[in-house]
């Protein structure tokens, strides 16, 4: 059994039309799964069903063996998921640190060695812990909203386009702390527009289109696939 299975999920936004359509997916502890697809085909609603933010018409989803599919964002956060929205991802108006405790929120324990683990992860978050998020630049706002998704003690880190919007530099950087990450035994689920760089690092890849499967491999098989490379990665 995989550590996260979402299987044959279908639904879509309240009365909507249904934008997922049996879409599955798995990923295994400590492994680095990476959703690709074009614009609109669905990654980040995935991502939204698998925290709970979509009802699900049909489908399920367990995590270390426990069917989670009706709870909460909030319960299944408590149950080990961590998620980076897409989106909105920091509070603009509060410090740095202000940020990484708000990430606490179901915590009552002491939160000061998680605090300094991101720190240790991310230098600059640590430099610019006393500024306000807004200030800072799309790099490190994204390292603040990573540190902040990892203040839960997560053992499923969610990531939708963690490196929208940075340069190719940043991007790497970033992907060699998602690395870190996922060896210390924490499982990536993370939808990238940069997808060949993504699946270079990918264990495994999803290709999504118009919220079905279209594509599953180890990250490296569908790298060489010509018609994955054609239709998705550029040629
Ligand atoms: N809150 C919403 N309410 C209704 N429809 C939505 C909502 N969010 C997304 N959709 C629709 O769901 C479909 C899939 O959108 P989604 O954002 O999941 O795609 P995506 O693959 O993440 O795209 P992108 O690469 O642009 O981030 C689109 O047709 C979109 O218009
Ligand atoms: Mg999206």
């Amino acid at each position: 059994m995989s550590f996260l299975h979402a299987n044959a999920m279908t639904g879509g936004y309240g009365t909507g039309a249904d934008i997922l359509h049996d879409c599955s997916l798995t990923v295994q502890k400590g492994e680095i799964a990476v959703i690709v697809g074009p614009n609109g085909a669905g990654k980040s609603t995935a991502m939204k069903a698998v925290f709970g933010m979509l009802n699900l018409r049909q489908g399920s989803v367990n995590l270390d063996g426990e069917d989670i599919t009706h709870l909460s964002p909030q319960e299944r956060v408590r149950k080990g998921m961590g998620f980076v929205p897409q989106t909105n991802n920091i509070f603009p108006t509060m410090t740095v640190r202000e940020n990484l405790e708000m990430g606490a929120f179901i915590r009552s324990d002491d939160i000061e060695a998680s605090i300094d683990l991101v720190y240790e992860l991310f230098p600059a978050v640590f430099e610019k812990r006393n500024q306000n998020a807004g200030e800072l630049s799309g790099g490190q706002r994204q390292q603040v909203a990573v540190g902040r998704a990892l203040m839960t003690k997560p053992k499923l880190l969610m990531l939708d386009e963690p490196t929208a919007g940075v340069s190719p530099i940043v991007m790497d950087e970033l992907f060699d702390r998602i690395i870190e990450v996922a060896r210390t035994g924490i499982s990536i689920l993370m939808v990238e527009q940069n997808a060949r760089q993504a699946l270079d690092i990918a264990d495994k890849g999803y290709v999504l289109v118009q919220g079905a499967n279209a594509y599953t491999d180890t990250g490296a098989n569908l790298l060489a696939d010509e018609e994955v490379r054609r239709t998705f990665l550029g040629g």
